[in-house]
Parts: structure tokens; sequence; C-alpha cells
């Protein structure tokens, strides 16, 4: 038993990243920080920040910003440390099996399935929630059947499927492609995000931020680990670790850019946000950044911010399905998973096995679920792998002290540890249902594992 926590030593792990089922090499820091803010800014701040504005922390949802930026600046830090050290796909998954062993590896990427795939589910629902509105300003009504899942009054959400093909199509065709069409995607979204800015400031009135924090302290935590959501998918960036040109260089400064450049647009967009309309307001939306324009009389600005969000929401759906392909390629090359997960196609050099499948796991949760509950699963599986992220970088440290390390967290293990409380903190101001909820995916994955991941794994041929 003392078996499930064996180490994966990171030179094997650098040397499969090298072998013949390796992946093209083929991104660049700018590819990467663009691949960042691709999956970082969508349903966060597109969607979830009027709702939770209204019921949680009023115009304090900029505190509520800088707070859960702070806990995911410190996990960035971690992330950039190790993503640096230990190049290779699989992201925290990798990192945990090299600092902590197999058992706390499966964990961890048994957390990032969790996260990706709903993740995933949510966005296709919201991308799909935002098209009916702009086909409804054309005057186009889709049937109730073919927009809603059966628990909603419809049959499937058609439109998510839909998204979800195209989004399976582009993965597969090749990285290379990806990376072009997300720099593309995500040039429109910050455009689109700098015009509010520009269109919403002349309109802020200071006496909208009046009561600051109409819910307390406690609306504020809450609110935090909720609005946590808009800033996953940095870690998304180092999951296409075996992918980058200069690993060392550029994956921490992809990881570290796209967090700063995305929490500098949030503070700013939600201060201006809770500024221009009254916060019980946004009770009435879910698009709450195009809203608050049209309250504002900007009809046409309204327009082209649902279509950037459109695109925006595209962009994570994009980088977030990469990220999920790559950690099953991770975990199926150890022998945890299943080996088609680890295949990669030999005319595309893409994992197509697994995109497919992930591809069809999604359209399924997306077409037939309703799942805005479980969007709060999603935070809950990634501040997890934050921690135990957070966790490697001290265990790695006092383990291998003279392995060469190109990007360095400041202050360790002080660092580490802020990062660790920040996202435990986050965890139990999540709803007590959503750690109910985590705990049976977590004994889930514990029986899969001793099923069959423990007899499977790789370590075991070695
Ligand atoms: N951060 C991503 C979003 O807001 C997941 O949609």
């Amino acid at each position: 038993m003392k078996n499930i926590f064996r180490t994966k030593p990171i030179e094997s792990l650098l040397e499969e990243a090298s072998g013949k089922e390796s992946l093209q090499k083929v991104l660049g820091s700018f590819e990467l920080t663009m691949l960042g803010i691709g999956a970082i800014i969508g349903t966060g701040i597109f969607v979830l920040t009027g709702l939770a504005a209204a019921n949680y922390f009023g115009p304090a949802l900029v505190i509520s910003f800088i707070l859960a930026g702070l806990a995911c600046g410190f996990a960035a830090l971690c992330y950039a440390e190790i993503a640096a050290m230990v190049p290779v796909a699989g992201s925290a998954y990798t990192y945990g099996y090299a600092a902590l062993g197999e058992f706390w590896a499966w964990i961890i990427g048994w957390d990032l399935i969790l996260e990706y795939a709903f993740a995933v589910g949510t966005v296709a629902i919201g991308w799909s929630g935002y098209f009916n509105n702009i086909l409804m300003d054309l005057g186009i009504n889709l049937p109730k059947a073919i927009t809603k899942a059966p628990f909603e009054g419809g049959v499937v959400n058609l439109p998510a499927v839909l998204i979800l093909l195209v989004i399976t199509a582009i993965l597969i065709v090749g990285v290379k492609e990806s990376a072009t069409a997300n720099n593309v995607i995500v040039g429109i979204k910050l455009a689109v995000i700098i015009l509010f800015i520009i269109l919403g400031v002349g309109h802020v009135n200071p006496a909208n931020w009046h009561p600051f924090m109409p819910y307390g302290w406690k609306g504020v935590f809450s609110g935090a680990s909720i609005i946590f959501f808009a800033y996953i998918g940095f870690d998304a960036v180092s999951t296409a670790a075996e992918e980058v040109k200069n690993p060392q260089k550029d994956l921490p400064r992809g990881i570290i850019a796209s967090l700063i450049i995305c929490t500098v647009l949030y503070i700013v967009v939600s201060a201006i946000l809770t500024g221009m309309v009254p916060y019980l307001k946004f009770k009435e939306t879910a698009a709450p950044v195009a809203f608050a324009l049209q309250q504002v009389g900007i009809t046409w600005g309204s327009a082209l911010v649902a279509v950037g969000a459109i695109c925006g929401l595209t962009s994570v759906l994009l980088v977030m399905m990469f990220g999920q392909t790559r950690v099953l390629f991770a975990m199926s090359r150890d022998g945890l998973l299943p080996k088609v997960f680890g295949h990669v196609d030999s005319k595309f050099h893409t994992p197509l096995r697994s995109t497919l499948l992930v591809g069809i796991v999604t359209m399924i949760i997306a077409g037939f679920t309703p799942i805005a509950v479980v969007s709060e699963l999603t935070n809950i599986g990634t501040l997890a792998a934050f921690v135990i992220v957070s966790a490697s970088v001290i265990v790695l440290r006092k383990r291998e002290p003279d392995r060469p390390r190109t990007f360095k967290v400041p202050f360790s293990p002080v660092t580490p540890i802020l990062s660790m409380a920040a996202c435990i903190f986050l965890i139990i101001n999540l709803q007590g249902v959503t750690l109910i909820r985590f705990a049976v995916w977590l004994v889930f994955g514990l029986v899969l594992y001793f099923v069959y991941g423990y007899k499977n794994s790789a370590i075991n041929e070695e």
C-alpha cells in the first residue's frame, strides 16, 4: 500500500516528453499569454458578475475580484516555478506525481477532469444563451425544444452541442491552427472589453457605489469564491508545456502575464460596471456587461459586447477542452487511464481519439444537462489542484534543492503557504452542497484508481 505514494522521477518525466508519442513544439510566450487570456476571460466576467453582484457583494465586487485575484497570483507563481522545471503535458497532475506521489497525482488529475469537463459544459451553455440573445435581437426565435435541456422544458441545447462540435474539430486539426484561431478570437475579446471600458467610464455615477458592501464581508468572501471562476484558465497554460518551444522562459511569462492582464481588466471592468447601474438591477440579466451599456442607452455598444462575449466564451471552450485532453494524455501515458487517451494521431499529431471522446462527453453534458448548479464544482476542483501544486513547490525545494529552476517563487515557503491558505479559504466559502458533491466525486475517483490505475500504472513495469 505504501506503493501508492511512489513518485515519478523528474528525469523520466522529461525523457518521456521527448519520446515517440510526444507532441509538436510550436508555441512561444506570446501564444501562451494569448492562450491564458483565451481561457481566463469568459463566463466569469461576462455572465457571473451580474448575478453575483446582485446577490453577494454589491459594488464590493471589486474587492471580491481582488481577493480571488490574490489567491490566483500566489498559485500562479507556484505553477510558474514547477511548469518551467517540469515542462511536461499534464500540468498540476504531473507536478503532483513528481513531488507527492501517485496517489496525490491521481487525486489532482481527477480534480482537473472535473474542472475542465464542467467548465466546458457550463461555458457551452452560456455560449448558447448569448447566441440565442443575438438571434432574438435579429428577430430569429429558435424553438425552446432545441435551445434548452430536457429538465428545463426543452429536448436538447443544440447551439451548445454544435459549438462543441466545432471546437472538437479545430482541436483535432492541430495545435498550431488552434493557436492561430485562438489569437484572433482573443484579440476580438480584448477589443470588446476595452470598448466597454471606454464607453462605460463616462457613465459611472458614484452614487451607485453606495452602499458599497451591502452584504458585509461574508458576502464579499462567498462572492470571491464564486467569482474565482473568472480567473480559472491561467493554469491551462501549463497543460500546453510539451508544445512550447522554450518552456523554461515562456511558461512563467505566459502564466504570469496572462493573469496580470486579466486581473487589471477585471478590476477596471467591475468598478465601471457597478458604477453604471445600481447593483440590484443586475438581478434581471445573465449578460451584465452588455446590459449595463443598454441601460445607459448605448445599444450598438451593447450588441458589439454581446458578439465579443460570444468570441470570449468560444476561446475559453477552446483552451479548456485542449487542457482536458492534455491532462488525460498525461494520465494515460502513466497507465492510470486506458491507452486510448494517450494515442497521438499520425496525420494530425494531436490526441485525436481523446479529443473526440472529450468532445462527445462534454456535448452530452452541455446538450442535455442544466448545469448551473455544478459551476461551483469547477471552482472546487481547481482550488484543490492549486493547493496540491503549492504544496509540491515546497516538497520539491526540499527534496531536489539543486535542480535548476529558471523561475523561482519569491519568498518560498511563505508564498506557497499563503497560496494554500488562500485557496482553502475560498473552498470553505463555497456552498456546503458543493463540498458534498466534491467528496462524492473524489470517492468515485478513488474507486477507479484502486480498480484500474493502481494495477495498470506504468511505474509497475519499471
Ligand atoms: N475563467 C473562465 C471563464 O470565466 C473559466 O469563463
